[in-house]
């Protein structure tokens, strides 16, 4: 697409763009949020540096992809449910997301997108990683494709190698919810079709994969192990450096992502939104 009120600023030769000539805190009007979201199609992970945006900017923005669905196992902000803290203290380890995932596979309608606002970075360090799941899909051979056409997986919350989203955020400061929820599971096709893009991507969430459909663990294994790695190769992926007043948006049909924990000894916060989906991955 010819960008006329935008500017794209590629973040690898993957995946990710940086969005110039835009400030947030005003309205948009149609032209330019059509370019946003094409963008957004096009590059599967779009950042705009140096905003300045509230709770109530940062939902305005993201309401126009879609409805926003509250995290399910952390409590929103008091005034904002939809927006909760990702929030990592200089005197704490473990961070949230540090795993690749894509967000809430383990749900029968994972989310669209998810977009986070950063409100304190570390002076280096505490990037987003994020995958191209499109090329992970593209670059298999045509046997490995027709293998796994038609074929569905398990996605769950609850996995041990999950690095346990569940179980770890038991043990971080979040303010925890529906922990009763943790046992959420999900079949999907492993080979999904971009409803917007038309493009296949390989669904893969790596910390939330459990089986194939109709296979053991034990059986899964060998190709779930296989997949998870070839979806993580250097060459899929871009990184999202942050400063103050960053805000990203990815799309979780076609991406998984990870949080760096290369910061310790300073803190990182961020906002952190869930754009809903009404489709089931197909
Ligand atoms: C997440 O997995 O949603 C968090 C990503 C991040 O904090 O970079």
């Amino acid at each position: 697409m010819q960008y006329k009120k935008i500017t794209i600023n590629p973040l690898s030769g993957a995946m990710g763009a940086e969005i110039e000539g835009v400030d947030l805190s005003q309205r948009l009007d149609n032209q330019t949020f059509d370019e946003i979201h094409q963008a957004l199609l096009e590059n599967l992970v779009i950042i705009f540096h140096d905003q300045t945006l509230g709770p109530n900017e940062c939902k305005a923005f993201a309401r126009k992809f879609g409805s926003l669905e509250p995290y399910p196992f952390v409590k929103g902000l008091p005034e904002h449910p939809e927006i909760f803290e990702i929030r990592k203290e200089p005197d704490e380890k473990r961070n949230f997301g540090g795993k690749w995932h894509s967000d809430m596979s383990f749900t029968n309608m994972p989310p669209m997108g998810t977009m986070l606002y950063a409100l304190e970075v570390p002076s280096k360090g505490g990037d987003t990683m994020l995958t191209n799941l499109y090329l992970a899909y593209d670059s298999l051979s045509d046997g490995m494709k027709e293998l796994l056409e038609g074929m569905n997986a398990e996605y769950s919350a609850a996995l041990k190698n999950s690095g346990g989203r569940v179980a770890r955020m038991n043990s971080t400061r979040f303010d925890v919810a529906n922990l009763d929820r943790a046992e959420e599971c999900s079949f999907h096709p492993i080979i999904r079709t971009h409803p917007q893009t038309n493009k296949k991507a390989l669904y893969i969430s790596a910390a939330h994969l459990a089986r194939f459909e109709d296979m053991t663990v034990e059986e899964s294994k060998p190709l779930l192990d296989f997949l998870r790695e070839h979806a993580s190769e250097p060459d899929f992926t871009c990184r999202v450096p942050y400063r103050k007043g960053t805000l990203v948006l990815w799309d979780n049909r076609c991406t998984q992502h990870r949080a760096l924990n290369d910061y310790h000894g300073e803190r990182r916060v961020m906002h952190r939104l869930t754009i809903g989906s009404n489709e089931v991955p197909q």
